[in-house]
């Protein structure tokens, strides 16, 4: 694996790594990985799945600061480079990008991305500037490193719509995959914040995966009122303070009274001041819905090792 910090050494280190790679008929040439470090096992399953399907993986790694719009969040957010590039190195990337924020932001830059209608709902609103920033970080990363494919988990329901979406509006020659959450073997969701609960803060969030889970069975067994599956997820437990509980439409994150669409319903709580999303998608297979909760590992995360 090549650690490289400016845009265009990533691009040589794929190419010669393309070049280095033998067969790989049907891949892609090059799939990304964007992350912003302390990795745990949702990104080592979106490497995976770039290694299966792409001859080069490149991880970006970057704590962007301009999608945290409280700063102590961004201070606060767990950070391991050694940790990040050993975990990365065995996953199997083969170009680990790891931009300064001068490689990767201008002073004297002045173009900026709004996201627009995507971006007002839920995480848009309780959030201002947040996918406006990483709009411009994801578009930097996306035109910038070469890829044809790029990999992002579907833990972040909104932000990969708005992704999906910016890059057919802005005509990025690359696909965008999302890939299911990850979650531990008692239902929550892996993210990098985890670290930061105590261990009764921990406990009290699994209010959001079960309440989750309660509204995905109240589907399965036919409920379509959207506000019948929100009240599901937020009956079960008083342990998080509710942030909101919403149905969006995958397409375009607009949402809705009733679950007729590919949609997700979605939630974000915090526990103490840990601010958590999480998520299931209903996906709709030839009219029959078929609900996505994720994947549950077996064993305790490597977050805790
Ligand atoms: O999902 C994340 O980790 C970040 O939002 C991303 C896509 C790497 C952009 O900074």
């Amino acid at each position: 694996m090549r650690v490289v910090s400016s845009f265009s050494e990533a691009r040589s280190a794929a190419t010669e790594a393309y070049h280095r790679s033998n067969g790989g008929e049907g891949l892609a040439a090059i799939g990304l990985v964007p992350t912003m470090g302390f990795l745990h096992e949702g990104h080592l399953s979106l490497i995976s799945r770039a290694r299966r399907e792409c001859r080069v993986v490149t991880m970006s790694h970057y704590v962007n600061p301009r999608q945290f719009n409280v700063s102590s969040d961004f201070d606060r957010y767990p950070r391991s480079f050694e940790r990040d590039s050993q975990l990365a190195a065995e996953a199997g990337v083969d170009v680990l990008f790891a931009p300064p924020t001068s490689e990767m932001y201008e002073p004297t830059e002045s173009t900026s991305i709004r996201p627009g209608r995507v971006a007002r709902t839920m995480e848009g609103a309780g959030r201002p500037g947040h996918f406006e920033g990483v709009a411009l970080v994801v578009a930097k990363l996306l035109a910038g490193l070469g890829a044809q494919r790029a990999y992002f988990g579907r833990k972040d329901a909104q932000q990969l719509t708005m992704i999906r979406r910016m890059a057919r509006d802005l005509r990025f020659p690359i696909e965008i995959v999302g890939c299911p959450t990850i979650r531990e073997s008692d239902g929550l969701a892996l993210s990098s914040r985890n670290v930061l609960m105590s261990a009764q803060e921990r406990e009290a969030a699994l209010d959001i995966s079960r309440g989750l889970w309660a509204a995905a069975l109240a589907a399965e067994g036919g409920e379509r009122s959207a506000e019948d599956l929100c009240h599901a997820v937020t009956a079960g437990g008083d342990g998080v303070a509710w942030e909101y509980v919403e149905l969006a439409d995958q397409d375009d994150a607009s949402l809705l009274d009733a679950l007729d669409r590919p949609s997700f319903l979605a939630a974000a709580a915090s526990v103490g001041e840990v601010r958590l999303i999480d998520n299931v998608f209903f996906d709709m297979g030839g009219g029959h819905l078929a609900v996505d909760r994720g994947i549950l590992l077996q064993s305790p995360s490597l977050l805790y090792r």
